[in-house]
């Protein structure tokens, strides 16, 4: 892996982490993990940074843990990038927005229930196919989606792995705002980070906090609650085939 598959670049007070790994959909290795949970640490500690945008490529936001890499490096350990990767995100206390084109899978899906403004095109599927991996819901999102999106629609995503596009994300809360091209979506972001950055930062900090005081602490708790279930589904029988079934395809 070179550090290239995870691109880190800092205009002003904005930085923005893009997924560079195309060949393979933006599948994350353990090390792009780790860079993505660097990333967001070292901006939340910058007292210069005052916004983080997270971008795949044209064709793919990110096709979620690359599976080869997960039999090979199975996150067993607390402090595994994934889950660093994951304490991250919930620990980020500055604007996070994302911009979603092609598959976003697994934590390419999850990973916006920590956004706060995420726009996607028509290009856009969303997928959490965790069941029939023969793993369990991450990043909190079993008590993430059922909130933001309602119980019924997370449990046609989580339980039965249904994907869905970008109207239906909208629709449901899971994104801002669908839009038809890749184009549309970068003017999007561009239009939120101007305004965000034209208001008092403090403020901005402030509403952010507020508005997600209802999970405080909540949201680590079932990230580790989560995580404990996956690691011991890893192991299973049903996840190893699955995982060799997609790489042996
Ligand atoms: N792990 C490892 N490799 C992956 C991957 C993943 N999660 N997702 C895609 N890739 C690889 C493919 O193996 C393929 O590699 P190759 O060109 O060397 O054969 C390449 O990326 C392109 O993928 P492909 O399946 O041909 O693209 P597609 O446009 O037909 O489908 C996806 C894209 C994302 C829908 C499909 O690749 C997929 O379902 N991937 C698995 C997603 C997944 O289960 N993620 C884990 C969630 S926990």
């Amino acid at each position: 892996m070179s550090q290239s598959n995870i691109i880190k670049s800092i205009d002003g007070a904005v930085v923005t982490l893009q997924f560079n790994r195309a060949d393979k959909k933006n599948a994350i290795t353990a090390d792009m993990y780790q860079l993505l949970a660097d990333g967001l640490n070292d901006a939340n500690k910058d007292p210069s940074v005052k916004l983080v945008k997270i971008i795949g490529a044209d064709n793919a936001f990110c096709a979620g843990n690359d599976l080869s890499d997960f039999l090979k490096n199975p996150p067993h350990e607390d402090d595994n990038p994934v889950w660093q990767f994951l304490f991250a995100l919930d620990a980020f206390e500055k604007p996070l927005i994302a911009g979603v084109n092609g598959p976003a899978v697994g934590i390419g899906t999850t990973l916006l229930l920590h956004c706060d403004l995420v726009a996607a095109s028509s290009s856009a599927v969303f997928a959490l196919p965790f069941t029939a991996l023969g793993l369990s819901p991450e990043a909190a999102s079993s008590l993430l989606i059922p909130k933001q999106c309602g119980l019924k629609k997370a449990t046609e995503w989580l339980m039965l792995g249904e994907r869905f596009n970008a109207a239906e994300a909208e629709k449901f809360g899971l994104i801002n705002c669908a839009l038809e091209t890749p184009e549309q979506v970068s003017e999007q972001i561009e239009k939120w980070q101007a305004k965000l950055l034209k208001l008092p930062f403090e403020s901005v900090m402030a509403t952010r906090k507020l508005l997600r005081q209802v999970d405080d602490g909540n949201v680590k708790a079932r990230m580790t609650q989560e995580g404990d279930i996956f690691k011991r589904l890893l192991k299973s029988d049903a996840a190893q085939a699955a995982f060799q079934a997609f790489l042996n395809r």
